[in-house]
Order: structure tokens, then C-alpha cells, then sequence
């Protein structure tokens, strides 16, 4: 595997604030592959209809049983309409309007309960964050903890983020993309679900501008691999040593906490936007 990335476990930043802080982050990575949970049927039919509208297309992500906590659906209820939307063939985001400013964005892809995003987000309160995910329970964790922290720079896409990346975002907008422990899909049959295939790459490169960055982070060695090999095949992103423009610290999750228990070192590649 060529050298795209750190493998440290433990991780050591001497610069940041979140290194060595684990944080709670429930892991949604093995939950089985079900529809979630609503009671009667006539919601259990207006749960596929909604599903097959925010997820068309066979996709890298399994949806997961779960419904809120009514503290949750309250939160949902208060937040969504201001600083959430579900993804969208066809409507572009317009950052400034949605953020009411105009900021280094980032677009986190499988934020999950959103730990890290509210974590980064609160040490970077000059960067405006897109998190997106499809599972609804752990984006109600995350709104949560940004109702909590008093956060004004997270957004939130519920839904496919290769369908964000296709259809929500401007070419050359972002200053960042983070994709933080993606779903490895370790049986072989299943590596063509993976999220971080060619055409994604592509995707991401597409909506970086120049000099924007890509920071994966995976705790799988299989994937990590597959990374490594996806990155060989294209010339748009290259990994990067120089300092980039906005922080690669993350704080330790449980998840992450977990995988080192377990003696799973992290990869981490970090990747800049060749210039158009
Ligand atoms: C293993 S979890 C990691 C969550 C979080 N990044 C962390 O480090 O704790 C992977 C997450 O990616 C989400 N995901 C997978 N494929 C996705 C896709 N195509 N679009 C949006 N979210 C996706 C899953 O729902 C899940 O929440």
C-alpha cells in the first residue's frame, strides 16, 4: 500500500484540542438491514414511499431500525426546517442563504450520530459544515448536541450522499470533505457497495476547488487498501504533508476507541484538490 496516509494508533496531534478526548458515539455500524421502525402499517407504507424517494438507486449504506425519542422528534420538529433538508435530484444548495453568510464549507459524508461534527464544528467556528447521512436516529443525536452546544455552523442532508455530490453541490465549492470510518462492506461480494470507489472520488474532486482537501479516515485495513488503489487510479487528489486550510484533528469517537482496543490502527489519507 503506497504511503497516502498515517497509520497511528494512538493518534498524536500536539495541536489539538480534541485529540485523546473520547467522546460517546454509539456505533450504528452493525445494525441489521431493516426498515425503520414505525407501528401501524399505513406508516410503515409511508416510510418505504419516503425511503424509495430519498434512496433511489442501490446504494453503500444499509437502513437501520430506529425511531426518536420524543425529546428527539421535538428537536427534529424545532431544528429541521432551518438547518436541515432531505437530498434532492434536482435543488442545489445555496450555502450562503442556508448559513446566512459565506464561510469555508466542508461537506461531511456519513456523519453518523455526529460526533465528530459537532466536536470540529465547535472548535471551528469559521467553517460552515454540510453533515449528511441517511440514518434519522443518529442525525437526531447530532441535532441534539448542536441545540446543546448553541452550534450556528452545521447543516444537514438526510439522504444519499452520492446523490448530494451529483446533484446539490456547485463545482468547485467546497473546501473540504470528510468521510470518517465509511461502512467497510468486509465481505468480497459486497465491495462494489462501497462508498469510496473511482466515480466517487471523481465526485468529490468535481465540487473541491482548487487546493480543497479530502481526510479519510478508516479503521478497516481491507478498505484501507481499496482506498489506496482508488487513489493510484486518478490524478485529481493527491496526498498532501502541507498544512491544509482547515483542521484534520478529530476527536477520538468510541467507535475509534473501540477499533484500538481491538488493535484496528486508523488509516487517515489527506488529499488536496489538484488545480483545474
Ligand atoms: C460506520 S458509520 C460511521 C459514522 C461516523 N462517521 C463515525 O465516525 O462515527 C458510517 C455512516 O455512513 C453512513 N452512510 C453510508 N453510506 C452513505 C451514503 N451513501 N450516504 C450517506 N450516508 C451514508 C451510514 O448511515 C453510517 O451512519
Amino acid at each position: 500500500m503506497r504511503d497516502y496516509g498515517r497509520v497511528t494508533s494512538p493518534r498524536s496531534n500536539p495541536n489539538s484540542e480534541l485529540d485523546h478526548v473520547e467522546v460517546s458515539a454509539p456505533d450504528v455500524s452493525g445494525v441489521t438491514d431493516v426498515s425503520e421502525a414505525t407501528d401501524a402499517p399505513a406508516d410503515r407504507d409511508a416510510e418505504r414511499r419516503e425511503r424509495a424517494r430519498l434512496y433511489p438507486r442501490v446504494t453503500s449504506f444499509r437502513s437501520r431500525r430506529g425511531s426518536l425519542t420524543q425529546a428527539q422528534q421535538q428537536n427534529w420538529e424545532e431544528l429541521w426546517p432551518r438547518i436541515g433538508r432531505d437530498v434532492s435530484e434536482t435543488e442545489q444548495v445555496d450555502p450562503t442563504a442556508w448559513f446566512g453568510r459565506s464561510a469555508p464549507l466542508i461537506l461531511e459524508i456519513g456523519c453518523g450520530t455526529g460526533t465528530s461534527t459537532a466536536a470540529m464544528a465547535a472548535v471551528e467556528p469559521d467553517t460552515d459544515v454540510i453533515a449528511v447521512d441517511v440514518y434519522r436516529p443518529g442525525i437526531a443525536q447530532l441535532l441534539g448536541a448542536i441545540k446543546r452546544a448553541g452550534l450556528d455552523n452545521i447543516r444537514v442532508i438526510r439522504g444519499d450522499a452520492v446523490i448530494v455530490l451529483k446533484n446539490m453541490l456547485a463545482p468547485a465549492s467546497l473546501t473540504g470533505v470528510r468521510v470518517f470510518f465509511p461502512d467497510p462492506w468486509p465481505k468480497a461480494r459486497h465491495h462494489k457497495r462501497r462508498l469510496l470507489q473511482p466515480e466517487t472520488l471523481i465526485q468529490i474532486a468535481h465540487v473541491l476547488r482548487d487546493g480543497g482537501v479530502l481526510h479519510i479516515a478508516t479503521d478497516h485495513a481491507d478498505y484501507a487498501e481499496s482506498i489506496s488503489a482508488v487513489i493510484d487510479g486518478q490524478s485529481v487528489l493527491t496526498a498532501t504533508d502541507q498544512p491544509v486550510p482547515f483542521s484534520i484533528a478529530r476527536p477520538v469517537t468510541k467507535f475509534e476507541g473501540r477499533a484500538a482496543r481491538e488493535g484496528r490502527p486508523v488509516t487517515e489519507f489527506v488529499l488536496t484538490r489538484v488545480p483545474r
